[in-house]
């Protein structure tokens, strides 16, 4: 565990307990390392979306913005949730934001006063946690197993409701897990909102990117749930902008506005070249959004094969670009941390485990579909002999 410097604020933590950096440290030397940590996909943004941004820098797309974002990329996003089903946005009701990831920091800023409580689910996408307890607010995690596929249900989440919680926290499809919330769950979940008078963020920023018969429903567009969900999302995924740093609020004006004063106090506008890119990615043709995803399928059947091929179980990766793979089915009774370390040191591949997206168990590992089917296919075999190798030392300890 990493020592903190005693002159830090004690809101700063390292969430991972210095994990990461322990494996970077192990990758460092090792020059033929397979990724599958990092959710940054290793494709291009598309060529017409690179160009449009190029075109706008030469035309002068140099300077700051209104603090919402440009005009016409905040109608492109209304009309693009419209079209998806979702709610019915005005342009003053969404808000561009220097990536989803800031979203949840001006969230939890706007909304969270000290002590009120927060529901998240566990494991789930960890920044919402370290936003709200730099809030001072009260964390209250719902934590989820591979019994449901690591499904958020109504159940679960109405277990955690009390008089103090403010803000439930959905996020489909769920990052570590891959899990899609059927729909049905949503309308029940969103029950329980209105029930319990919840402010709902529904984090759908890989909605675009599911695998099979499983689509996602948006919370905002459900009775009653316009005025009391905030809805996050973005262009990284869909479509590989991460390094863009771009992402979006939308929810009824009377949160926006305000929220819009805090992300103005953070970053004053959004990058402008990063709002026009944006806005030729979201009007232009969705034919990338669909080859990435079925690029994504197929490398989500090949890491689903080299798992049945060891005998690891995993929960089924119905959408975003992650298999969460269970290292306790091995039965080696290793950590999925220690488990990780050794794959790298010996195999040279790289994973996260799930605790570092709070999960409960230290038995998960989060693989992302970051490599070409090719790479893919090379770490599941290097994958096979590190637990070989473990199987032969088990063995010679009997
Ligand atoms: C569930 C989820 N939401 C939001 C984000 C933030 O994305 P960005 O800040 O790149 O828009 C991520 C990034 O990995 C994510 O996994």
């Amino acid at each position: 565990m990493t020592e903190l410097d005693p002159r830090l604020a004690r809101r700063v933590k390292l969430s991972d307990g210095g994990l990461i950096t322990k494996m970077l440290d192990i990758a460092t030397g090792i020059d033929d390392v397979i990724k599958l940590g990092r959710g940054d996909p290793d494709l291009c943004t598309p060529a017409h979306i690179i160009k449009a941004g190029q075109d706008a820098l030469a035309n002068g797309a140099t300077h700051y913005t209104h603090p919402m974002g440009i005009e016409p990329l905040r109608q492109a996003i209304a009309d693009n949730i419209r079209h998806y089903g979702g709610a019915d946005y005005g342009v003053d009701e969404v808000m561009i934001t220097p990536g989803g990831q800031q979203g949840m920091f001006i969230i939890a800023l706007s909304l969270l006063n000290p002590g009120d409580e927060i529901i998240v689910p566990c494991p789930g996408y960890n920044p919402y946690q370290q936003a709200a307890e730099m809030s001072d607010a009260v964390v209250c995690k719902v934590p989820m197993t591979m019994e449901t596929n690591f499904t958020l249900t109504a159940q679960m989440v109405e277990a955690h409701i009390t008089a103090k919680s403010k803000i439930l926290v959905l996020i489909n499809p769920n990052n570590p897990t891959g899990t899609v919330t059927p729909p049905n769950e949503v309308r029940k979940i969103t029950e329980l909102a209105k029930k319990h008078d919840l402010i709902v963020i529904s984090d759908e920023i890989y909605a675009r990117l599911t695998f099979g018969n499983n689509t996602v429903l948006p919370v905002a567009s459900l009775p009653g749930m316009k005025e009391r969900t905030i809805t996050l999302s973005g262009f990284s995924k869909a479509y590989a902008m991460t390094g863009w740093r771009i992402g979006y609020l939308a929810g009824p004006r009377k949160l926006i506005k305000p929220m819009s004063e805090v992300n103005h106090a953070f970053a004053i506008s959004t990058a402008a070249v990063s709002q026009h890119a944006a806005l030729a990615a979201i009007t232009g043709s969705q034919d990338c959004v669909e080859e990435m995803r079925q690029t994504y399928d197929a490398r989500r059947a090949a890491i689903c094969e080299g798992l049945d091929a060891i005998g690891m179980s995993y929960a089924e990766p119905q959408g975003a670009f992650y298999v969460y793979a269970n290292v306790a089915s091995l039965g080696f009774g290793i950590t999925a941390g220690a488990f990780c370390e050794r794959l790298l040191a010996d195999g040279h591949v790289m994973m996260y485990p799930g605790t570092i997206y709070g999960d409960h168990t230290d038995d998960f590992v989060r693989m992302s579909m970051t490599q070409p089917v090719e790479r893919i296919k090379i770490a599941m075999q290097r994958m096979a002999d590190v637990v070989e190798s473990f199987l032969t030392e088990s063995q010679q300890s009997d």
